[in-house]
């Protein structure tokens, strides 16, 4: 039987040839012009990359594996989202003086209608397909503060066999009726969908106070107990996004000694807790995210659209901190990792620390994928294409549009290749979003 000379069971597996993009450890690009990506069950029966390299250097070590001929597109990992609203689907496009009154006149009351399980049930719907549209495989989503929009985005989730993260937002002052919870039963809530999702299949929970003026002192205790009682459980929230909320949570909290501080004096700043935004910091916060291993979720489409600011990478990688790229839709304004990423390079080259940044395509690259991965503590199990990982990856069309495919046909590195796809990309690009098993698009 083919397969049997070299010991090499064939069972569930499956092989593309393809150009194939992945990471070093260094977190270089690493490029295979014509490439084998072998996928199949490990031990535990996850789909997992089995061998990914060279075509002409593996293909002899799989006789008799059928292999998808893939030329011409690149296949590379799929994408990962480090912070999304899935409630604010229908909010991307809203105009508004900046966060605050945008929060009041249209978040807030777009997410008072998830308190319905059939409207969160409907919306999630299109959220998840946008993501497969776009290529995102992986995603720290907020709910809104009801438990059933948790309970539809996860049943859909699981179903399509994703490996996604979400959480009941924690708001329980200074919210409107129909999202403003009340303290105990909010933590009530919270550790009961711990305890129903945490873990199951490929999800993950978050413990998710919106943000610093929108939960009580005694909510933020309450959630960080949660979040020592279960270390592995994500923590998310907004930090540093807008000047008129820094100053709002320094007169909240006048004790603490920053707006980040505020999440430190409760217990909410420790490895897998990841802040959008993370504009306005000073030094000591940027250290103070470093040494407790907290992450930023760096939203660039969103701060512009809003107006807030940029973000600081020369600061943040001067402080040792981590980071990856978000779309924070709805306050972002595209699903694309391809607009994130352009969105990103702009915001480097302005920077606030002159002169700014040229931040390259596979550091973009890398900060929405392997890079997002090991900001969520999932290094070596998702956002990456070397042997082990999970499936979860996107084949692209570089001749999507007859714009990339001129100038994709005239790139004569990789990083040119990737920066046309950067700066020309979007859902066009992505041909085929295959996640784990199962197929979409
Ligand atoms: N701060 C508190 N809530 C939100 C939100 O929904 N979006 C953004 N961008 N910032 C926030
Ligand atoms: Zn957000």
């Amino acid at each position: 039987m083919p397969g049997r000379a070299t010991g090499v069971k064939l069972a569930g597996m499956r092989a593309y040839r393809a150009a194939i993009l992945r990471f070093a450890d260094d977190h270089s690009p690493l490029y295979e012009a014509d490439g084998l990506l072998v996928v199949g069950p490990d031990a535990q029966g996850r789909r997992v990359v089995r061998a990914v390299g060279d075509h002409a250097a593996l293909v002899g070590n799989y006789p008799g594996l059928a292999v998808e001929d893939l030329r011409g597109k690149l296949i590379a990992p799929g994408f990962i989202d480090l912070h999304v609203h899935y409630p604010q689907t229908d909010v991307i496009g809203a105009p508004a003086a900046g966060l605050l009154p945008w929060l009041e006149n249209y978040t807030f009351p777009h997410e008072t209608r998830f308190a319905d399980p059939a409207h969160a049930a409907e919306v999630a719907e299109v959220f998840l397909d946008e993501l497969a549209r776009h290529g995102v495989t992986t995603a720290l989503a907020f709910s809104t503060s009801h438990p059933a929009s948790v309970d539809a985005i996860f049943e859909k989730a699981r179903a399509r066999g994703l490996r996604f993260i979400t959480g009941k937002v924690l708001q329980d002052r200074h919210s409107p009726d129909g999202v403003r919870d009340e303290t105990e039963q909010s933590l009530i809530d919270t550790e009961a969908l711990i305890q129903r999702w945490h873990g199951v299949d490929r999800l993950g929970y978050a413990i998710t106070p919106r943000f610093a003026p929108t939960s009580t002192p005694a909510q933020l205790r309450g959630a960080g107990e949660l979040a020592a009682k279960y270390p592995d459980v994500w923590i998310q929230s907004h930090v540093a996004e807008n000047r008129d909320e820094v100053r709002w949570a320094a007169e909240l909290f006048p004790e603490s000694r920053s707006y980040l501080g505020v999440y430190g004096d409760f217990g909410l700043l420790r490895e897998r807790a990841v802040y959008a935004h993370c504009i306005h910091l000073d030094q000591a916060d940027r250290e103070l995210m470093a040494s407790t291993g907290t992450v930023a979720a760096v939203s660039p489409t969103s701060n512009l659209f809003l107006g807030s600011g940029f973000f600081d990478y020369a600061a943040a990688d001067a402080a040792g901190m981590r980071y990856g790229l978000a779309s924070d839709v709805g306050g972002g304004t595209s699903f694309s990792p391809f607009h994130t990423m352009l969105a990103a390079y702009c915001v480097g080259r302005e920077g606030q620390t002159k002169p700014g940044l040229s931040l390259t395509p596979g550091q973009l690259w890398w900060q929405h994928t392997a890079g997002a991965a090991r900001a969520l503590g999932l290094e070596g199990v998702v956002g990456n294409l070397q042997p082990g990982h999970e499936a979860d990856f996107v084949v692209l069309n570089p001749q999507a549009t007859p714009l990339l495919a001129r100038k994709t046909a005239q790139a004569d590195s990789l990083d040119e290749l990737l920066f046309a796809l950067i700066v020309l990309g979007d859902d066009r690009v992505v041909e085929r979003t295959t996640i784990a098993a199962a197929q979409h698009r």
